[in-house]
């Protein structure tokens, strides 16, 4: 009995040494970005861009700021592969009928590219994130 409540110590120990190692190097392109409050510091920038630029500015003129901040914080985290959950709505529900088209999307992308070089986020972590993000057109655009 002692023995196997060893081995099974023992088995327990080693899943949570592979399990907190691999989480650990999982997750440096999330530590790239300077974890939660990195994120939360980018998506206020972002915002901040989005709302200064006429090419996105009246999309979000009634817009609901502090969710929006929230879930795009959440978002970002799972696409960096932080440890998070997205609780927000599919990006097709969200921005289904707001006419936006691949100049909006492309002001929006350049915005938060801005904010990540405010934040000081390596280039290459940048385009990691970008990578991720430009597929997600065909679901938030209305039009070409
Ligand atoms: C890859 C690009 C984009 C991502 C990842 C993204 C992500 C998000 C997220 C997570 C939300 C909140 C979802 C929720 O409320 O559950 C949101 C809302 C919104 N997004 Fe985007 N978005 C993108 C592109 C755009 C673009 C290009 C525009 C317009 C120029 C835009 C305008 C909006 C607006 C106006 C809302 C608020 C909708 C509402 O609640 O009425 N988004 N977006």
């Amino acid at each position: 009995m002692q023995s196997f409540l060893g081995h099974a110590m023992k088995a327990a120990l080693l899943f949570a040494a592979i399990f907190s190692a691999s989480a650990h190097a999982d997750d440096a392109l999330y530590r790239e970005f300077g974890e939660k409050p990195g994120l939360a510091k980018i998506v206020d920038d972002l915002y901040d861009n989005v709302l200064a630029d006429p090419r996105t500015q009246p999309y979000f003129e009634d817009a609901p700021i502090k969710r929006i901040k929230q879930k795009l914080v959440e978002q970002f985290c799972v696409l960096l592969d932080g440890p998070c959950e997205y609780t927000g709505r599919t990006m097709k529900r969200t921005h289904e009928g707001q006419n936006i088209d691949r100049a909006a999307f492309n002001a929006l992308v350049e915005d938060l590219q801005k904010a990540m070089d405010k934040n000081g986020v390596p280039f290459h972590s940048q385009n990691k994130l970008l990578a991720k993000l430009a597929p997600m057109y065909r679901d938030v655009q209305d039009r070409e």
